[in-house]
């Protein structure tokens, strides 16, 4: 099985919003492989956060890649606004988009990296039949709609049968909720390659130094 390179991604949704610009600043200097972007609309998540706008506002303080993780319902009508904004993977959830095959596609012909996510309680067989569109699978790992919540064990077991499923295809396994110094290796020996992580790192003193322990932790399983 290939082995794929270890990447960090910060989740906006945890910085101080007030001085978003230095935070992004930030977390690109503190060695963020990805900036993640965490887009709520209130109707498929029961929280509100920010949309293309905002993203377009932050994408020239940056060259990282940014992770844009849709939590809304319909994605669709959306997918250009936030491609035109900069996005570089978009991430829908599977059990936002009733036509996912046909959603998938529309990420790719835009020249985006496409990535689905699924709610803990959805199971992996959903990706059974999109693989081949897929650049990026996103494990949720708490129930998606805010920040610090505690990582849920039962999805170890998801991330493995996924990496199963993924084989030797060229795909990202992200992990996202709870990821912390303590959870990252447990993640990544289970199969995940990128790990998000929000309040871990934005409420750390030192950004550089939390990014570092939590890749430590991660790299120090073996896979
Ligand atoms: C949750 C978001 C996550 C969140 C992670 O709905 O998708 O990206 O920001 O936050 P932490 O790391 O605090 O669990
Ligand atoms: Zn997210």
């Amino acid at each position: 099985m290939r082995t794929r390179p270890l990447l960090i991604a910060p989740s906006i949704l945890a910085a101080d919003f007030a001085r978003l610009g230095e935070e992004v600043r930030a977390i690109d200097r503190a060695g963020a492989d990805y900036i993640h972007i965490d887009v709520m609309d209130g109707h498929f998540v029961p929280n509100i956060s920010f949309g293309a706008p905002i993203m377009d506002s932050i994408r020239g303080l940056t060259k990282k890649p940014f992770d844009v993780h849709l939590m809304i319902a319909p994605a669709d009508p959306h997918l250009e606004s936030f491609a035109r904004a900069g996005a570089d993977i978009i991430t829908v959830h599977a059990e936002a988009c009733p036509h996912l095959d046909r959603t998938l596609q529309a990420v790719r012909a835009m020249g985006r990296k496409a990535g689905v996510s699924l709610n803990p309680a959805t199971p992996a067989s959903v990706l059974k039949h999109v693989l081949d569109r897929l650049d990026l699978i996103l494990v949720m790992s708490v129930n998606p709609g805010f920040g610090g919540q505690s990582f849920i064990p039962a999805m170890l077991e998801k991330i493995s049968e996924i990496r199963g499923m993924v084989g030797n295809r060229n795909i990202d396994i992200e992990v996202d909720g709870g990821i912390t110094r303590h959870t990252a290796g447990d993640a990544v020996r289970a199969g995940a390659n990128v790990l998000v992580a929000g309040s871990a790192i934005f409420k750390a003193r030192d950004y550089a130094a939390e990014i570092r322990a939590i890749r430590a932790a991660a790299t120090s399983v073996a896979v």
